[in-house]
């Protein structure tokens, strides 16, 4: 399987991913913020995505959003092919899409509100915390893309303060600070942090599951609108 940062190449994918995205919505029976064939596209062409192949038939995907005038990062619209599940591939997508956020944008704040439990699992060893929603970004464009959810008058009647997702953040300036805390040298974790992942492997839990899972799940090394 490769998994790979988005090009002009996997444009041929869109229309799968999209058809895909509303068919889970709907058999989850959550809303999601509706994705065009033009956002999606927008978002494969300019780098702002990754994508999952193998042998040429599309896996999965997830893209990157900013919020707040880039202060905030969301990782959106993971979904992987139906026969693909189950074998560690949004995990893997997820690690990717994580170090591509924290490469471009290495002072934001990453964030996800979800109801589903892998990506809570995913995104708690790559180091989110559970969070309140005054912690995200308040980027009103960000909220309107709650309006298609059918939890929306939940939300609204909350007050946005909170709803049915969970919401979850990684702040970088937490790795920082534990990183000045604890100094020990690398030693075992070395691999990971060779990965480019751009955060502290001795210091978050998270990276230690990424260590089992990679071992677990044997990675081929080639990751609402529930922004995951
Ligand atoms: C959710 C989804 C992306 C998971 O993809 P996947 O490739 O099967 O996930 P993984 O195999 O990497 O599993 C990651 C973890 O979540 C767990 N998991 C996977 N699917 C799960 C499910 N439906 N319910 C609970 N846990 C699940 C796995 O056991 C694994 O946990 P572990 O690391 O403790 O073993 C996929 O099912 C999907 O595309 N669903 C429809 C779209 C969707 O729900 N997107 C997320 C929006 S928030």
């Amino acid at each position: 399987m490769e998994i790979e940062i988005s090009s002009c190449e996997h444009l041929m994918y869109v229309s799968e991913i999209q058809q895909e995205m509303y068919d889970s919505a709907q058999r989850r029976g959550t809303g999601i913020a509706k994705r065009s064939i033009e956002y999606l596209s927008k978002k494969i062409s300019e780098g702002n995505a990754v994508v999952a192949t193998e042998n040429g038939e599309w896996v999965g995907f997830c893209y990157i959003e900013t919020w707040s005038h880039g202060k905030f990062v969301a990782n959106s619209g993971l979904i992987v092919s139906p026969k693909f599940r189950n074998g560690g591939v949004a995990t893997q997508i997820k690690h990717r899409v994580f170090q591509l956020s924290r490469e471009k944008y290495p002072e934001a704040k990453v964030f996800g509100l979800t109801t589903g439990l892998a990506v809570m699992k995913i995104n708690s060893d790559l180091g989110y915390k559970p969070v309140i929603y005054s912690e995200l970004t308040q980027d009103e464009e960000f909220w309107s893309g709650c309006k298609n959810c059918v939890n929306y008058e939940i939300l609204m009647k909350k007050e946005r303060k909170n709803c049915l997702c969970t919401a979850m953040l990684f702040v970088p300036e937490n790795i920082t600070k534990n990183e000045a805390v604890n100094d020990q040298p690398k030693d075992k974790y070395d691999e990971i942090s060779q990965t480019g992942l751009g955060y502290s492997a001795q210091n978050s839990p998270g990276e230690f599951h990424l260590a089992i899972n990679k071992n677990k799940k044997n990675s081929d090394e080639k990751e609402g609108h529930l922004s995951v």
